[in-house]
């Protein structure tokens, strides 16, 4: 890309035509009010991976439960799983939570470069922040900005070759001032303006120099299909308790759910399976099916609710992707648990 001279030049100028644009035309956003680098940083990790007007609410209500580093620092994880709850990955709270542990101690580090060492953080997010925080020359390339880019340049390589390509023709062009605000405005203008369907070329600043106006660029990446899982699950109730179980394995591991195996069972099956796991006076209900597309993986559920006549203990009951179901009454389940999306859909039911 470099050794291209008017693509070059062509990046040069952005900031001129950006910064006016942004400054008139973005939005009014939450972590927009100042660059508080704790801010910045919780808005970029939620931004991962929920859009934007998703993201608003729950951000303002993680900042006001967790106001600074060492509140993250120190909040209980299900309490932590509870305020993440409708922002999927919790691998990302968790890795957010080491991370801020790790910040707490040492201060909020300035580079991209420090900013990548800490969990959870890639190229993306270490360039956002260190530009929006620390006024560092630090691009953040995501799929926006590629979009932008690849248009801009009427560059048709794949995503991946673009990212990295991309990333070092820009770093060249970051002004000297308000490089937060350059960072913002790439993002913002592939978002409201030169988005992946029907793009707004007549509102862009970027018209005249742009060598697609249009949406025929970038390739679209193909994605490696899903795995398919067969899943059976067993809604224990007796009177006002539900059993849970934590994921041992994949995704959502570690996390609070509903007993699964990983394999369809009729009706039949499932009462034989119980009754050789030492399950005894139970009753199955009528089961409900229902998927739940996670990015790489998608489950195809059928939970059999099982209602027990006495206590029971159900430490016997195992499964290779999950522990033995625990007992914990509704009201402390619908209060203090963080449970998946992926299982939510199950409550209705027990
Ligand atoms: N997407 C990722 N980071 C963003 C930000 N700071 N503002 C708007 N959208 C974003």
């Amino acid at each position: 890309m470099n050794d291209h001279p008017d693509r070059a030049a062509a990046l040069a100028d952005l900031p001129d035509l950006l910064l006016p644009w942004y400054d008139e035309h973005k939005r009014d956003l939450p972590w927009r009010k100042n660059t508080d680098p704790y801010r910045v940083w919780i808005s970029e990790i939620m931004l991962q991976q929920t859009r934007v007007e998703a993201a608003k609410e729950h951000y303002v209500r993680f900042l006001s439960a967790l106001p600074n580093v060492r509140a993250l620092a120190e909040c209980p994880e299900e309490r932590l799983f509870k305020l993440w709850e409708g922002l999927g990955y919790y691998s990302r709270a968790r890795n957010l939570q080491t991370a801020a542990k790790m910040v707490a101690e040492r201060g909020f580090p300035h580079t991209a470069k420090e900013w990548k060492a800490l969990p959870g953080i890639g190229d993306y997010t270490a360039g956002a922040i260190a530009s929006i925080a620390f006024e560092e020359p630090s691009p953040a390339v995501d799929g926006n900005v590629i979009r932008v880019l690849s248009r801009l340049l009427g560059d048709g390589r794949d995503q991946e070759t673009l990212k990295g390509a991309f990333a070092e023709a820009l770093r060249p062009a970051y002004p000297a001032a308000r490089r937060g605000d350059f960072t913002q405005s790439l993002m913002e203008l592939g978002a409201t303006v030169c988005t992946p369907a029907s793009p707004q070329c007549l509102l862009c600043p970027l018209l005249s120099r742009c060598e697609t106006r249009g949406d025929s660029l970038p390739q679209k990446r193909e994605k490696p299909p899903r795995k398919m899982t067969d899943a059976t699950l067993f809604l224990f109730r007796d009177g006002e308790r539900v059993a849970l179980c934590r994921r041992t394995q994949g995704v959502l591991r570690g996390m609070y759910g509903f007993f699964m195996l990983e394999q369809s069972m009729d009706a039949e099956q499932a009462a034989a399976f119980l009754r050789e796991a030492g399950v005894r006076g139970f009753s199955l209900g009528a089961p409900a099916a229902h998927r739940h597309v996670f990015s790489h993986v998608e489950w195809n559920m059928t939970a059999y609710p099982v209602l027990l006549s006495s206590p029971t203990d159900l430490a016997e009951v195992c499964s290779p992707v999950c522990t033995p179901p625990e007992w914990l009454d509704k009201q402390t389940v619908a209060r203090e648990i963080s449970l998946p999306s992926a299982f939510r859909w199950c409550l209705d039911l027990t």
